[in-house]
């Protein structure tokens, strides 16, 4: 939930901390902070607030060093303040420590710390790593490391300075991500690549209960029995540019801009010269699939609402029986797991700890884990079976678009594949609808010329108290997603509803003026869409239509329509939910809200 990066070298390490905290801020920004190893000692500056408070007080007051660690925090234990900010450091100032996870047994080690005499400053649980770390300082900053991580329980990924230790740095990773980068003279840490791309393109992605011992010459890991591991170096081929604006105002808008290309990716690389498709990571055997008797999709958010598509997907051309679940839900019921379980996991992230502890629960009971994930090496991936990389690039905004779309893109071709290697459906109908997917980018690109029409809707519904969405079989799930994303950056009370359920409740709060969004693009649903569209109008909603085009417009009433290209029903979704992303990105804009990093929200949810 929150971001660290570290540095080792001969350059400034401050200017290295700032501009990688700056890549990092989506994981987290109510305060940062940095630490550097001075002239024999430690110099540290934390400040509640955005990274730029930070910044505009160090540009007067800079902190000079060679080695050091910074971090931008998303609150967990103890609210925003200077006191609780990173980097904690032990009372005579030698050891200064970063975290990003919690501490699970820290309320315990508190308390053994405090008999001991140590003070505790903070309400974090991050303050006992530190004076943990002094209790049991011997002079060798790895070994230290190694014998704190002894006791230390939870997630958590840790950098650690020590004044003792001016040229080292040491780094903790369990279940919270983290990246250790290359250069030529000086090495680094952070909690994602982009951190790292302006500095080097080579990493070692560590694994669970790794620790690592930098200096500006040398990387060494250690597994948690102290061997020293050989990894080889990752080079990420996507470069700083794909990882900042681009020209854009906000992220958000490059990122939904950046659908047909990142669908193409998604699709296109997975084909052969016959047009089938090939996932070349996922080993699914006729007998395998022969076995599956049930498949859960679990994910949480907007990678739910794309699991929900998944089910329709994979239970029309696999015909296997789905069950979505929220991750965070999953566990907790007890589900029906054996062996002949597949779970499949959607995760942008890859490190939602809800979905990696929905992974761990199936997996401990026999079930297969396929991933569908953004990112490479994440806990997500290294955790499953079979994986398939969405390739949609860094998705940089909070609020999620390009990865929904490829994560759609990724479940039909999942479904489809399943289905070719059980013969489920007919080589025609494999080949139409590989065919069909194949124009998707085009149509997505047909609709952001709506995009005038869309902002004028936004004026409409920028004051509202509230947003309803309707819409049934699959445009209900995609009224669940616009719900959620006209909510999170917008602020309006937005809700969504299975249209045939308005009259069961819903329909009483609707009044006049309420907008509703009725979202209208599967040929067989159209006519009682239309119904449910005069239902709401009956009773003085301002109704807002998302319409395929060839639908009789002659029956559509709504006051407002917003017409997609013409779509297959099964992949409706994929176009369907780019009107919505621009509706609820327009409406933010015009309110004048923080786009790319709205209020109380991270881009990922470490923690449960
Ligand atoms: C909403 C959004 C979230 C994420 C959810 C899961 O726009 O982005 O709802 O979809 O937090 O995150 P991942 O996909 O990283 O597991």
């Amino acid at each position: 939930m929150c971001g660290i990066v570290g540095y080792v070298g001969n350059k400034n390490a401050q200017e290295i901390i700032l501009q990688g905290l700056e890549k990092l801020e989506y994981r987290g920004y109510d305060s940062s902070g940095i630490a550097v190893n001075g002239k024999g000692h430690i110099e540290y500056k934390k400040l509640k607030g955005r990274l730029s408070v930070l910044e505009n007080y160090l540009k007067e007051r800079p902190l000079v060093g060679n080695v050091g660690i910074g971090h931008t925090r998303w609150a967990t234990h103890g609210a925003p303040s200077d006191v609780n900010s990173h980097p904690h450091l032990n009372e005579q100032e030698t050891i200064a420590v970063v975290h990003n996870g919690i501490i699970e047994n820290y309320s315990v080690l508190k308390e053994e710390l405090i008999k001991k005499g140590y003070k505790f400053k903070s309400q974090t649980d991050t303050e006992v790593v530190v004076h943990l770390l002094d209790s049991l300082y011997d002079g060798d900053l790895l070994s230290t490391v190694f014998k704190a991580t002894e006791r230390l329980r939870g997630a958590y990924a840790l950098g650690v300075i020590s004044s003792n230790n001016p040229d080292e740095l040491v780094a903790v990773r369990k279940e919270s991500p983290l990246v250790v980068g290359v250069g030529n003279g000086e090495s680094f840490i952070a909690s994602d690549i982009p951190a790292l791309l302006k500095y080097t393109k080579d990493v070692y992605f560590l694994e669970n209960g790794e620790i690592v011992h930098l200096t500006k010459d040398n990387v060494k890991i250690y597994d948690k029995d102290k061997n020293q591991v050989r990894r080889e170096i990752f080079t990420v081929d996507w470069d700083i540019e794909a990882a900042s604006k681009g020209g854009y105002d906000h992220f958000m808008l490059k990122e939904i801009y950046e659908q047909p290309r990142a669908i193409k990716e998604t699709l296109l690389r997975r084909l052969d010269d016959n047009g089938r498709i090939v996932l070349d990571d996922i080993n699914l055997t006729k007998e395998d699939l022969d076995k599956i008797s049930k498949i859960y999709i679990v994910a949480c958010g907007t990678a739910y609402h794309a699991g929900l598509v998944g089910r329709y997907a994979i239970e029309r051309f696999a015909k296997i029986p789905v069950e979505p679940d929220v991750a965070s839900e999953f566990r907790y019921r007890e589900p029906f797991i054996d062996e002949n379980t597949l779970l499949i996991a959607v995760s942008q992230s890859g490190e939602t700890a809800d979905t990696l502890a929905a992974i761990r629960e199936a997996k401990s009971k026999g079930a297969r884990i396929l991933s569908i994930t953004n990112v490479v090496g994440s806990s997500v991936a290294r955790e499953s079976d079979d994986v398939f990389y969405t390739w949609a690039g860094p998705e940089i905004a909070v609020a999620s678009t390009k990865a929904y779309t490829t994560q759609l893109v990724a479940l039909y071709m999942v479904a489809l594949h399943m289905a070719n290697i059980k013969k489920s459906i007919s080589e025609d109908y494999y080949f139409e609808i590989i065919e069909k997917m194949k124009a998707l980018p085009d149509k997505v690109e047909e609709i952001f010329k709506k995009s005038d029409e869309i902002k004028k809707i936004a004026e409409i519904i920028k004051d509202k108290n509230s947003v309803f969405y309707i819409g049934r079989g699959l445009d209900y799930q995609t009224s669940m997603e616009g719900a959620l994303k006209l909510k999170e950056i917008s602020y309006i009370h937005t809700e969504a509803f299975a249209a045939g359920e308005l009259k069961h409740g819903t329909i009483a709060l609707i009044e006049k003026e309420t907008p509703v969004i009725a979202v209208a693009s599967q040929d067989y649903l159209y006519e009682k869409m239309v119904s449910n569209i005069q239902e709401v109008k009956a009773r003085g909603a301002y109704a807002i239509a998302i319409v395929k085009e060839g639908l009789d417009e002659s029956l559509n009433h709504a006051d407002e329509t917003i017409y997609i290209p013409e779509v297959d029903n099964i992949l409706a979704p994929v176009l369907t939910v780019v009107p919505t992303q621009l509706l609820a990105y327009y409406t933010s804009v015009i309110k004048g809200n923080d786009v790319d990093k709205p209020r109380n929200l991270a881009k990922s949810v470490t923690v449960e």
